[in-house]
């Protein structure tokens, strides 16, 4: 079985990521929903850059990124794309200068385990006065429908301290205990996406579900295959189902002029 509870899950998935996760659909989508969001003038710095397929997208748009990501493995793509502006760094320990970056993004980063407090430390210390953080959360909604509902009862025990939750319920009071503002939500918009309990359970035993990844829950691989079994207990686990969420960015300020 992959992993489940691996310090370094991204490298293993990396050669299947993009096409896991809506491939270029959905990396144009978020690119369009940021992009409005930031000064076409100035560099964006993406922090869990991953395979590079959302940076490729805001760089059509005419935006110049710089990537940083944990996962080697994930970065080689980001480096295809990108070419040399992206490097193996932490979110956690940025090795960027103090008050440097006039605006950062991340898209479906902090669910994924990093310390959101040292997440936001560092996020708060590289901003330059005026500078924004613009998240694009993965848990900002959560689908209602049988799979969903099977899927956030195996998230809530393998996460008890709810560290991946990414919210602005969650993320907001971190930012602002560091003198960020929370802006509030921005570039709203509905998205609707099919999965089969039959999908879902071959995607938590492949490792590829990032939500099945344990942080301080339960035996993980008990659970997961649990979850695998009351899936495939569904009834027609064959059928698809229309899952409805939203996806939006949540901005973050350091006060000062903007640029
Ligand atoms: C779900 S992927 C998202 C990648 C990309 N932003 C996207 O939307 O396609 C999460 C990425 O965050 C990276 N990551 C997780 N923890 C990190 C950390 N502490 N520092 C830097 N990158 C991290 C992972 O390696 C992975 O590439």
């Amino acid at each position: 079985m992959e992993p489940t509870s691996g310090k370094a899950p991204f490298d293993v998935i990396a050669p299947d990521y993009d096409a896991s996760r809506g491939g270029t659909e959905r990396a144009a989508g978020f690119a369009d929903m940021l992009a409005p969001l930031l000064d076409p003038g100035l560099p964006v710095l993406d922090i869990g850059v991953g395979t590079g397929i959302v940076a490729a997208e805001l760089s059509a748009r005419g935006h110049l990124v710089h990537g940083l990501d944990l996962s080697p493995a994930m970065l080689a793509r980001a480096r295809d794309r990108l070419g040399p502006r992206v490097a193996v760094a932490d979110a956690c320990r940025l090795p960027v200068r103090t008050g440097s970056v006039e605006q950062a993004v991340s898209t479906w980063l902090l669910h994924t385990g990093p310390d959101h407090a040292q997440v936001f430390d560092e996020v708060a210390r590289v901003l330059r006065p005026g500078g924004r953080y613009l998240v694009v959360p993965a848990g900002g909604t959560r689908p209602t429908d049988d799979v969903g509902r099977i899927v956030g009862d195996l998230e809530e025990r393998l996460d008890p301290g709810r560290t991946r939750q990414d919210g602005p319920w969650t993320l907001a009071p971190i930012a602002e205990a560091r003198g960020l503002v929370y802006r509030g939500r921005a570039s709203e918009r509905p998205v609707t996406f099919r999965i089969s309990p039959r999908d879902m359970a071959r995607s938590l035993s492949r490792g590829l579900f990032t939500g099945a990844w344990a942080i301080g829950g339960e035996g993980a691989d008990r659970l997961v295959e649990e979850t695998r079994s009351r899936l495939l207990a569904l009834p027609d686990p064959e059928v698809q189902r229309v899952r409805e969420a939203a996806d939006y960015v949540m901005v973050f300020a350091k006060p000062g002029p903007a640029a």
